[in-house]
Parts: structure tokens; sequence; C-alpha cells
């Protein structure tokens, strides 16, 4: 079986793309497993550092979905960057719906 894609554009506007992203991983784990610039996960994915910001691309903001209660609070810490379409991508596991997936790498402050 192959793998799922997900392209992470990166701030310096390089596009990562990944081809080979499992199912149940989260998006923060693959983009550091592939070197992501600015997918940092300092917190290790318990959503308690927002170093793993992303802004979702518009055509996948309705399968995404909105950050929960949690996910929320903790991008109020990065706020002034903060977007609609923000989400942690700690928190966000790969699933075949997702494959193709286009994320933007949020700056690191
Ligand atoms: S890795 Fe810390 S909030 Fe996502």
């Amino acid at each position: 079986m192959s793998g799922l894609k997900v392209t992470f554009v990166q701030d310096d506007g390089v596009e990562k793309v990944i081809e080979d992203a499992t199912p149940g991983q989260s998006l923060m784990e693959i983009g550091r497993f592939h070197g992501v610039a600015g997918i940092v996960g300092d917190c290790g994915g318990g959503c308690a550092c927002a170093t793993c910001h992303v802004y979702v691309d518009e055509k996948w903001q309705a399968v995404i979905g909105k950050p929960d209660d949690i996910e929320a609070a903790t991008l109020d810490m990065v706020s002034e960057i903060c977007r609609d379409n923000s989400r942690l991508c700690c928190q966000i596991q790969m699933r075949k719906e997702l494959d193709g997936l286009r994320l933007v790498v949020a700056p690191n402050l």
C-alpha cells in the first residue's frame, strides 16, 4: 500500500512534498520526521507549545475542522499570527480523507 500525500509549504517558500505519510501519525510527527522547517513540536504533541502551528489550505478547512477549546487556548499564545485557518498540526491525525492535504507552516516567533 502506498502512503498518503501531504504538502507543507515552509515559511521560506520551499514546498516539502511527503508521499509516504502513514495513517494515525500526527501531522507534527510527519513534518518533523521529514525535516520540515518550522515544525518544531517542542511539547511532543501535548498541545502546549504552539511550535507546530500551520495554516490549513482553504479547500481542506471543512474536512480538517476547527480547533477544540484546548487547542484554541494554546493558539492564543501566538494570537498575533493566528488566522481563521490556524491549527496545531500535532492535533491532527493523518487519515485517508486527508490524502493530498496542503498546509502552510506559520512563521516561528
Ligand atoms: S507540538 Fe506542541 S502544540 Fe503541537
